[in-house]
Parts: structure tokens; C-alpha cells; sequence
């Protein structure tokens, strides 16, 4: 059995424990508590989950389990326990966050047996004490206490049994939804050429000028573009089209793609003007898999693996450099550490990323584009030096480097906003609050204008989580994407409360302008220690289709070198990727729901709409759906099964019934065309 299928048995992590020390008493740290599934970070036994003592409002406990929210430990009692003890809290290591809330449960056969009630950080520990008497299975659970799971460091401290009999427990992961093996949907690509992605492309007037043909078919292939304007050329071999336009101006052009077996055609509008990211990036970012382990090394190797996959040919482009490139600034010194003491140099990347130049230049070669991130703060949230201060001069050094885009991550800025002082050492990261509309603006109009003024290029991403509504200013700031919530992780809970809560923002979507929940979280990842996503087959489906649904930015988050059948497939399916491409840049929303049955639909270019039925229980569903007048459809129409790329029925809306069955947390993407 591979691992993934151990996964979806929520086996994989299943251990037996050690025997207990005494008849009498089982500490919790006994039991495998890696089992348990959580919302950020790695359990830890005997220590939180950023490996400090396990401290409570002052207090240091030797045992426990350090956890993060939304966490959760399935145990095996078969009724040997006689009770649970533990004091649990949230840690004092996020003491200065007021983000910090968590809830403590503790489940026994499915009924709720003790739970805390919200707690916060510095609080004393709570002491929670429960009978076990003829307990089979028992949860240990911890909630986000109804926020976000932002800073959510729980400690069940001095946890354990009190057990009749020596006994040994099984730990386990959650086994939410009745396995399901991969099952792949995305028919091959035809041996003939094809030309995929996006139908639109805009740049700046005077802009290097770089886009590569995807086309899928075999190879050799090559290429050719009628209507070329003057200033741009194309590589015929290689399908890269390079050069600048001079003016602003729009240009449809014909883009021909060439093998043995045929000849495929695709009209493509070159937009030279003010506005670019006119559809969604698409591309890789290194945080979902390599976080602090990145190095220059594996950013190459994302790139290879792009190309060697082949999903370049769909239109991913970007290769995204996350936190963790940066060093310091100028320093003859390497003991000086901060960009406060360094008034005047350059941002410094460190030993791993010995030449950022020549990276931006490799990434160019394989005909794709590269992103870094920094920080409006002086500090990046991995501590890394940030940006303040320096944001004219980081901007050019990023341009200069050749960058094409720059993530720009909050992070310290709020120790500033709030009157900190930047120069002290350590400046503690918790700025992910800003009570100031102003205040969450201003670092980023600045460091808007200074990109905008460099002679190159680059989507700006701005991550500051949602504050301040950024789906309604973003664009004054000169931003092309925004994080709207929280960081994401590989679980259903934190994927579909993402996923389904973006419709507030749908509004401000269009082309150049994006809402951005976040990267995907399909294939291996794991922030550095990477496994097989812990979402299931079809909760990936869903997490596909409701991005590209959202018109969100598409950034890959794992290990490319690792990609298995299942997932490549799943980022390569070209009628579906489409729909988050398309040239009107529209966000779907909403417009129905039918118990757990939740109707998202997205209004596309061509005047048809892509519609998502989402099954967000954990049973498969199957319905005979009538209610088309909220989907906004009318008359005929023929209806397509976007994931399987075939025409599924020809209904006339008045009168159908179209049979729907829904896997659990699963959907069924459909895409509705009007008969003429
Ligand atoms: C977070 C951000 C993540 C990642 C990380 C790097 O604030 O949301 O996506 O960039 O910082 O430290």
C-alpha cells in the first residue's frame, strides 16, 4: 500500500506506544502524540510546538504535548483509562499576540466529556479532570476559539491516564471520510498540438517582454506567431516570445503551434499598457514545501521540474522564491546583523542563494519568470532582513537582478505602525494586527510606487492576511494579488474554511487585480519536512476547482521533483485551468445553497458560466438539481464536465432535472453554454 492510501485510512501515523512506566499512570507523552493532526507546525512531545519548555502564564511544565490549532489526537482507550488529567492553555511563547485563542475538548465515544472554554495567551493554565470509566475512543481536540488559527501554540501540560491495567494505547490521525484510492480524470493531452493557457497577456510599455507559447502535443514542435508586433520576437523553436514594446497599444495575434501530426491556432490579445497580471499567476512558490530549507539549489530544480513535467506547456510560469533568500545588507562585518546598522547597502541574500543574478537568468532561460519576498518591516516573518527603510533600493535591486515579481509579507511592519522601535535588537514578530486603516496601507502604496517605477515588470503581491479589507484598496496601492486570509495548511478544515468564505472580496477581482487565498496545497508538502498532503482525493478536487473558480492566483506549493500521477494531473487539466485564466477575470461566488450542497458560479468571457457544485459533507451525495434560475441560466444549454472534458448532457433549463452525484467533500465542476 502506498503511502498515500495509508493517509487516506488515516492509519499512517498510527504507532503503538511504549508500555506505560506503571500499572497506574500513562503520560500522555508515552503515546505517539506525531499522530495528531494540527493545523501549523509538528506535535511535540515535552515541548511547544516551536520547541520551547511547555509554559503556562509563567509556569514550565516537564510533560505534555505541544500542539497548534486545529489540532486533533484520536486515542484507542478500549476502556483501560479511568480518567484524563492535564493543565492546558496557550502558550506563553506567543504571549504578545492577541490573535492567540484556542478551545480544548475532550471527547469520549463521540460525547462531549470536558471542554475549556476560549483561552488566551498569559492566562493560567486550566485544569482539566475526566472520567474515563468504559471510554473506547477518545478526542483530543483543540479549536482556533472561533478566529483564526494565527498564533494558536497549545499546551495539554501534565497530561495522563490513570489506567486499570497496564495497557498499551494507539494513537491515530483523524479518519474523517471512507478511504478513497487516487482516481485520475484529466484525460491525456493529444499527441496533436494544442495551445493552452491563458488568452490574454499584458505588459508595460518599454518592459522586457517574455511569455513562452504552452502548448501540449508531442515534440519536436515548433512555433510560430502571425501578426507579431514591432519590438517583439519569437524563438520558433522554443515557443519564447522576447523583446519590448514600445508603446502602449493592444495587438491580437495569431500564436501556431507545428508538429508532425498537425497544426494547432490560437487568437492571443498582447495588451501593452498600464495594467499587468491581466489573468491570474500562475507558477510555484517554495514556502508549502522548503519554508526555512530553501536554497538557490532547489529553486533551479522547481524550475526543471516544471518544465520536465510538462506543466509548463498549461501555462504555469512563475517560479516564486518565498522567505528565507535574505541575509543582511552590505557588510564587510558578518557579525552585523540588522539592516538598521547598515544605512547604506544593498540587500544581501545569503550563503544559499550565492547569486541571485544568475538564478533570475537561469529561470529566464528555461522561458519561465522568477518572484522573491520580502517584508515592509524591518524583519521578515522568518526573521530574515526586511525591506523598511530600504524599499526604493530593494526595488531596484530586485529589478536589477531580474525579478518578476515580489511577494511582500506584513510581518514586522506593525511593530513600526505601532510606534516600535525598529532599531532595538530582536524585534518581536507579531505585527499581523493593524487597527489603523492607514497604517496597513502605507507600507505598501510605498513600496508599490518604487516597484512601479523600475523598468521591469513585477506582480506585486501583497500578504498582509485580509487587513483592513485589502480587496478594497489594494489596487490604489498598485497591488496585482492580495492574501485575504490567514496561511493556509494541508487540511480540510483549513482548505474549505479558506476555500468558502471569499465571496466579500469576489467584487474587486478583475484582470490585474486578484484575491489570493492562498497557495495550493496538493502533492508533498510539509514547510521543510514534507509528506502527501493530508487533504483526500476528492477534497483536492475541490480545492482545484474552487481556486480556479475564485480566479486565485494558482501558486503550487510543493515538491515538484516529487509529483506522483495523481497530482500532476490534477494541475494540468486545461478546460479547468481556463476557467480561473479566463480573459474577463471575474471571481464566482455563491448563489446557492441546498444543504451541504453549496453552488458557486463564475461568469466566463465566451458568455458561458463555469459552475461548481461542492458536496461539503462527508457523505457522497446525489441529487436531481432543478433550481437553475439563481445559476443565472436560461433557455438551452449544453452542459460539460470541465475535469473530464467531455459534454455531459443538453438540457432545457425550464424543465430539467440533471442527476448530480457528489463525492463527500467533493464536486462537480460544470461548465453551462447557451444553445444558439
Ligand atoms: C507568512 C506568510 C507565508 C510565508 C511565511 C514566510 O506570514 O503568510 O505565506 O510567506 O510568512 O515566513
Amino acid at each position: 500500500m502506498n503511502s498515500r492510501l495509508l493517509f487516506a485510512l488515516g492509519l499512517s501515523l498510527a504507532a503503538l506506544l511504549p508500555s506505560p512506566t506503571s500499572a497506574e499512570t500513562v503520560w500522555l507523552d508515552q503515546l505517539d502524540v506525531r499522530a495528531a493532526i494540527q493545523g501549523w507546525g509538528t506535535p511535540q512531545k515535552n515541548k511547544t510546538v516551536d520547541g520551547n519548555p511547555l509554559t503556562l502564564d509563567g509556569k514550565v511544565f516537564k510533560r505534555g504535548f505541544g500542539t497548534h490549532a486545529e489540532s486533533v489526537l484520536n486515542i484507542k482507550l478500549d476502556g483501560a483509562a479511568k480518567s484524563f488529567s492535564a493543565s492546558v492553555g496557550v502558550d506563553d511563547e506567543v504571549k504578545k499576540n492577541p490573535a492567540s485563542s484556542v478551545e480544548f475538548f475532550v471527547i469520549g465515544d463521540g460525547k462531549p466529556l470536558w471542554k475549556s472554554g476560549v483561552k488566551r495567551a498569559g492566562e493560567a493554565a486550566s485544569v482539566c479532570e475526566v472520567d474515563l470509566t468504559g471510554v473506547k475512543a477518545l478526542v483530543l481536540k483543540v479549536g482556533d476559539g472561533d478566529d483564526s488559527i494565527d498564533y494558536d501554540h497549545a499546551d495539554w501540560a501534565d497530561a495522563k491516564f490513570e489506567t486499570a491495567s497496564t495497557k498499551t494505547f494507539v494513537t491515530s490521525g483523524e479518519p474523517l471520510l471512507p478511504p478513497v484510492a487516487p482516481y485520475i480524470l484529466t484525460p491525456a493531452a493529444p499527441a496533436t498540438p494544442r495551445i493552452n493557457g491563458a488568452s490574454v497577456f499584458g505588459v508595460r510599455p518599454g518592459s522586457p517582454f517574455l511569455f513562452t507559447i504552452p502548448a501540449t502535443g508531442n515534440r519536436p514542435m515548433t512555433f510560430a506567431v502571425q501578426k507579431l508586433p514591432r519590438g517583439l520576437k519569437l524563438d520558433a523553436q522554443t515557443g519564447q516570445i522576447t523583446g519590448a514594446l514600445e508603446k502602449s497599444g493592444e495587438f491580437t495575434v495569431t500564436l501556431v503551434a507545428k508538429n508532425k501530426l498537425g497544426t494547432a491556432k490560437k487568437k492571443f490579445r498582447i495588451v501593452c499598457g498600464d495594467t499587468i497580471a491581466l489573468t491570474p499567476p500562475m507558477g510555484w512558490n517554495s514556502w508549502n514545501c522548503f519554508a526555512g530549507e530553501v536554497t538557490a539549489e532547489r529553486v533551479k530544480q522547481a524550475a526543471n521540474a516544471l518544465v520536465k513535467s510538462g506543466l509548463i506547456n498549461h501555462g504555469w510560469t512563475y517560479i516564486n522564491v518565498d522567505d528565507f533568500w535574505q541575509n543582511h545588507r552590505d557588510s564587510k562585518d558578518a557579525t552585523l546583523q540588522g539592516p538598521t546598522r547598515l544605512p547604506t547597502g544593498e540587500i544581501q541574500p545569503n550563503s544559499r542563494f550565492p547569486d541571485m543574478k544568475g538564478l533570475a537568468d537561469y529561470v529566464h532561460g528555461l522561458g519561465l519568470k522568477i518572484g522573491l519576498y520580502s517584508s515592509p518591516g524591518p524583519w521578515t516573518c522568518g526573521g530574515c532582513a526586511g525591506s523598511w527603510q530600504y524599499e526604493r533600493q530593494d526595488a531596484q535591486t530586485y529589478a536589477k537582478w531580474g525579478f518578476d515579481y515580489l511577494k511582500y509579507d506584513w510581518c514586522s511592519y506593525g511593530e513600526i505602525a505601532s510606534g516600535g522601535d525598529p532599531s532595538a535588537k530582536n524585534i518581536p514578530l507579531w505585527g499581523k494586527t493593524a487597527t489603523n486603516q492607514a497604517g496597513a496601507i502605507y507600507p505598501y502604496a510605498v513600496m508599490g510606487k518604487f516597484l512601479r517605477e523600475q523598468n521591469r515588470d513585477i506582480v506585486y503581491s501583497l500578504c498582509q492576511y485580509g487587513m483592513a479589507d485589502v480587496w478594497k484598496w489594494g489596487d490604489s496601492v498598485a497591488g496585482n494579488c492580495w492574501r485575504t486570509t490567514g496561511d493556509i495548511t494541508d487540511t480540510w478544515r483549513s482548505m474549505s474554511t479558506i476555500g468558502f468564505r471569499q465571496d466579500q472580496a469576489a467584487p474587486f477581482a478583475k484582470p490585474g487585480n486578484w484575491n489570493d487565498p492562498d497557495m495550493l496545497i496538493v502533492g508533498e508538502v510539509g514547510w521543510g519536512r514534507t509528506h502527501p498532503t493530508r487533504l483526500s482525493v476528492d477534497e483536492q478536487y475541490t480545492h482545484i476547482s474552487l481556486w480556479c473558480l475564485l480566479a486565485s492566483p494558482l501558486l503550487i506549493g510543493c515538491d515538484m521533483e516529487k509529483f506522483d500521477d495523481f497530482t500532476l494531473n490534477l494541475l494540468s487539466n486545461d478546460e479547468v485551468l481556463a476557467v480561473d485564466q479566463d480573459a474577463l477575470g471575474k471571481q464566482a461566488v455563491c448563489v446557492l445553497k441546498q444543504g451541504d450542497v453549496w453552488v458557486y458560479v463564475k461568469e466566463l468571457a465566451d458568455g458561458s458560466r463555469a459552475v461548481g457544485f461542492f458536496n461539503r459533507s462527508v457523505k457522497p451525495v446525489e441529487i436531481s438539481f432543478k433550481d437553475f434560475a439563481p445559476l443565472g441560466l436560461s433557455g438551452k444549454q449544453t452542459v460539460r464536465d470541465l475535469w473530464r472534458q467531455k459534454e455531459v448532457a443538453k438540457i432545457k433549463v425550464a424543465t430539467a432535472a440533471l442527476p448530480l452525484t457528489i463525492p463527500a467533500h467533493g464536486v462537480v465542476l460544470y461548465q453551462f453554454t447557451k444553445v444558439k
